[in-house]
């Protein structure tokens, strides 16, 4: 059965392997997954998913936020899955043929997550891109939108803020994948940064989060471990 901790992936956010490794030891056995975005798969390259694997069982989430045509994008999942990543993200802003190009290169070895809107982009950003009123004026639509066309294409989910997770899990299934950053354990580390639709990892779950991506919370705490340990706590608490 799910436990806590394997609703929490950890961002590898360092600029080197080397930074990144202390926390892997760290946190093998306290979150579900780690995950390598581009800052540190751009440094390393492949070999940061073998020298994880290496350290953990823990599973291997690799965002990397794919946007080009559909026959690029397909033949970067196809590498991807080769490296054995179980997750990869993909923005849902071209189209449902890209989307559905990578699922199939995904196959059954990677799910491929969409990216809904990013969570710096607002009603302004989204207006400057040229969105209808519908949109600017609620950009949640938008993020539905886009989980629409994720779950049209066979993703196995979105990436979507608190805010959204209720209203995906409700219109698109239990089985399509919520996925939740922008997670503050309340009056805990990082309540004063960027992340602005912030969410505790209890009510993340409680409304139906799959996985929360739990950052300088657990970096940035005296105890890392401690930190991820308490809030694997604090979701059992609410899914036993
Ligand atoms: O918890 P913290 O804010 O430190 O987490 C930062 C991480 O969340 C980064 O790896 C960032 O890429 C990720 N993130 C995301 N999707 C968003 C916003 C942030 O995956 N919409």
């Amino acid at each position: 059965m799910k436990s806590g901790k394997d609703y929490i992936v950890f961002p590898l956010d360092f600029p080197s392997f080397g930074q990144a490794e202390k926390y892997v030891k760290l946190l093998s056995d306290r979150v579900g997954m780690f995950k390598i975005g581009l800052e540190l798969f751009i440094r390393e390259g492949p070999e940061v998913i073998r020298k994880t694997r290496q350290l953990s069982s823990a599973g291997i989430f690799l965002d990397l936020k794919l946007h080009d045509i559909s026959a690029t994008v397909q033949r970067a999942v196809r590498s991807a899955a080769e490296l054995e990543a179980d997750l990869l993200t993909v923005h849902c802003a071209s189209s449902i043929r890209m989307l559905e190009a990578a699922v199939g290169a995904g196959g059954d070895k990677t799910g491929i997550l969409g990216v809904t809107l990013l969570t710096d982009n607002d009603a302004q950003t989204v207006r400057e891109s040229g969105f209808s009123d519908a949109y600017w004026a609620d950009p949640a639509a938008l993020v539905m939108k886009r989980a629409e066309m994720a779950c049209q294409a066979g993703c196995a989910g979105v990436v979507c803020s608190g805010n959204e997770v209720q209203a995906v899990k409700h219109r698109f299934g239990a089985d399509f994948m919520a996925v939740t950053p922008g997670i503050r354990p309340a009056g805990g580390i990082g309540g004063e940064d960027d992340q602005k639709r912030v969410c505790t990892p209890g009510r993340a779950v409680t409304l139906g989060a799959d996985l929360i991506v739990v950052g300088r919370p657990i970096r940035d705490a005296p105890d890392p471990e401690e930190a991820a340990k308490e809030i694997a706590a604090g979701i059992d608490a609410v899914i036993l």
